[in-house]
């Protein structure tokens, strides 16, 4: 596991205490369980976006304590496995499954994502991170991508932050309201290393073997990526 994926440790083993789960609520306008500035509409647009229903199987990459995993599965009725490289996060989120009824629906393993993905081609509909595309370099985040591509059928949705100076600045603007160690360091680092559109859509269509990127922005510099799968691969 990268020190990077380490440092949620102290995050993910205590992520269900009350006090956390009124700060996300507070944050984020409704807690889902969420460790990045994840709102739920992002969420509810990424649904018909990907065309997801009660039949689909959903891999979600970094699922981190798994709470926007079990909204999808809530929200849609779909079948979710997520994955995480943090042990904590993914024995956080198990517990979680289990305490919200959901554990026929929805479970939980460790990989890690810069290797090759524990399953088989096409075993999914699609695969989904999100606040992880920012951790990859842009060859891991090509060699990802292609890696998605061959256990989904039909796409990869990548959720991630955009950077701008803007961003930037308010990241550092909301040091007096971060709680945690983590968030401090973590919150300006990640803007620092996250990619613009321009080159998000360039990485992606100079490496990875994709039919069609489809790139919408959101409300705070993030955006989602859709890289849709061609029929030949
Ligand atoms: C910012 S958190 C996002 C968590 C979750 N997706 C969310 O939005 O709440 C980033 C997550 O990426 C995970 N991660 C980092 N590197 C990874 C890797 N190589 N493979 C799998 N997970 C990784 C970390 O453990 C962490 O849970």
């Amino acid at each position: 596991m990268s020190e990077r994926s380490d440092l949620y440790h102290s995050t993910y083993s205590h992520f269900n205490e009350h006090v956390l789960e009124a700060v996300r609520k507070e944050t984020f306008g409704l807690d889902i369980g969420q460790n990045s500035w994840v709102t739920v509409d992002e969420y509810d647009h990424f649904v018909p976006w990907l065309g997801l229903t009660a039949e689909s199987h959903l891999l979600e990459v970094a699922t981190g304590s798994g709470g926007p995993a079990l909204y999808l599965a809530k929200r849609t009725a779909c079948l979710v496995t997520g994955v995480d490289a943090n042990e904590e996060g993914v024995t956080t989120a198990s517990q979680m499954a289990r305490a919200s009824n959901q554990s026929s629906r929805v479970c939980f393993r460790v990989a890690d994502a810069n290797a090759r993905l524990p399953f088989d081609d096409n075993s999914f509909d699609a695969v989904g991170c999100s606040l992880f595309a920012h951790h990859l370099e842009p060859d891991e985040l090509v060699r990802f991508t292609a890696e998605s591509l061959r256990v989904a059928r039909h796409a990869l949705l990548i959720h991630d932050l955009v950077r701008h100076p803007a961003h930037l600045a308010l990241s550092y603007l909301g040091f007096p309201l971060y709680r945690s160690r983590l968030t401090r360091h973590d919150a300006p680092a990640s803007v620092r290393r996250a990619y613009t559109v321009e080159e998000i859509r360039k990485i992606l269509e100079q490496g990875a073997p994709a039919a069609n990127i489809e790139i919408r922005k959101f409300y705070l510099f993030r955006m989602g990526v859709i890289v849709w799968k061609p029929l030949t691969i």
